[in-house]
């Protein structure tokens, strides 16, 4: 099969790197790609915003499949633009990825299906949102409808700090605090089989111990030791297939991934927000575990066909993924720093880089935004995967480099 990845991320990096070890894929086709993609597959210029250009980029290369990796081109309809060429493609519909484009429609669905998530009021003025923050009380949290990359949430003790954030967005969410640890569950469905993956957890927070300000996610693993049993049983059976059944009866079926971002509260289990793409970093580490040709669950889902596959098979062991920002991350980001030291583990299997925001410059591998490359690593355990991500890490350095030291430490004692 001859394959084709939309984006230029880490998660794009990792699914071209899984797919480039799947037996049944021939060619992988990354665009527009980073520079470490080079690696795996073979790197094209195009417009991922535009459905157009990314159909006639899929035909040009006669592929049979294609991936589209961020949430901006899949709710902008390119997913759409590629399947009315007859090209299969992995990624929902634009109806479908509102579920991720809009957090009030995602509220309504989940209200609709009985998934158990946090009470909201969508607000439209100060006034409302005043309202909603004293209904709830502290900490508060305020969310910005639309697509903000990961960084449109504050949650916050400070009322005027929640006010403030609310100010600048559009159509605000204000919700319920969800106390408890976090997990996210992926699930690949075609719009009625629904195959979850194996849970991971994301690390948002800039700083050690969960300090600082959101950002897109500093680091990942799985699986999740701690995880209560039944956890992905549970999750499929309130979660994961009442939304895909109420999205197909709204006649805006949901085939792609399915990411549910949960809370393991003190009163149960309570989605936190889906998104309709693959997260990152959990990529990442999920993809060095997975023991199951990628191309056979993606092109199931691209195609109606998914309970034909056999369900996603797991390696034993545990993967993490640490995530080096550049400096001024998550307010700004710094371009053009020299990265060194990543060429020693580009090859290697148990560990190895995952670029995101690289780019090449004078000949020279450079910082091209926030989060710059992911390494990532497996084990025997937590603690094996965690010491050699680590060592990984040290081995890389750039100017102004950030990263959390204590990804999966806690969940490695457990
Ligand atoms: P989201 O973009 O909705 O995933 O939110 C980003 C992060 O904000 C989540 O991963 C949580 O850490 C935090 N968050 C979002 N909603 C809530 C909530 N209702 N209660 C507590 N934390 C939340
Ligand atoms: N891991 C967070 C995200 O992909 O949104």
């Amino acid at each position: 099969m001859k394959t084709l990845v939309i984006g230029t991320g880490g998660r794009e990096h990792a699914l071209a790197w899984a797919l480039a070890r799947d037996p049944g894929v021939s060619q992988v086709h990354v665009a527009p790609g980073n520079p470490g993609m080079s690696a795996v597959a073979t790197v094209h210029p195009v417009d991922p915003m535009s459905g157009s250009a990314v159909a006639d980029l899929a035909e040009q290369l006669a592929v049979d499949l294609v991936v589209i990796g961020p949430e901006a081109p899949l709710v902008a309809g390119v997913a759409d633009a590629v399947a009315a060429r007859g090209i299969a493609v992995f990624g929902p519909s634009a109806a479908a990825a509102q579920l991720e484009g809009s957090k009030a429609f995602a509220k309504d669905v989940m209200g609709a299906a009985g998934v158990p998530t946090a009470a909201a009021r969508v607000c439209l003025d100060a006034d409302q949102v005043a309202a909603a923050l004293d209904e709830f009380g502290a900490p508060y949290v305020v969310k910005d409808d639309g697509l903000a990359a990961g960084k449109g949430v504050v949650v916050t003790d400070d009322r005027a700090a929640a006010l403030e954030h609310a100010a600048q967005c559009e159509r605000v969410v204000v919700e319920e605090f969800l106390d408890g640890p976090e997990v996210s569950l992926f699930a690949i469905t075609d719009g009625r089989t629904v195959y979850p993956l194996q849970p991971a957890q994301d690390f948002k927070r800039i700083f050690d111990g969960d300090a600082g300000p959101n950002t897109g996610g500093m680091g990942a693993y799985t699986p999740l030791p701690w995880a209560p049993e039944g956890l992905v049983a549970d999750v499929l059976q309130q979660v994961l297939q009442p939304t895909v059944d109420e999205m197909a009866r709204r006649g805006t079926p949901f085939a792609g991934l399915l990411y549910a971002g949960l809370a393991l509260t003190s009163r149960g289990t309570r989605v936190i927000e889906f998104n309709a793409r693959f997260g990152d970093p959990e990529t990442q580490a999920l993809m060095t575990l997975l023991d199951s040709p990628l191309s056979a669950l993606l092109m199931g889902a691209a195609t109606g066909t998914l309970r034909d596959v056999p369900p996603p098979a797991w390696k034993p062991g545990a993967a993490v993924a640490v995530v080096m920002a550049s400096k001024g991350y998550p307010e700004t980001s710094s371009s053009g720093d020299v990265i060194v030291g990543t060429e020693t583990l580009d090859v290697e299997d148990d560990v190895h880089v995952i670029h995101a925001g690289t780019a090449i410059r004078d000949g020279h591998l450079v910082t091209a935004g926030g989060r710059v490359l992911a390494v990532t690593a497996v084990g025997i355990d937590l603690a094996d995967a965690r010491a050699k991500a680590y060592e990984g890490v040290a081995t890389i350095s750039f100017p102004g480099a950030q990263h959390r030291t204590d990804i999966a430490l806690k969940a490695s004692k457990s």
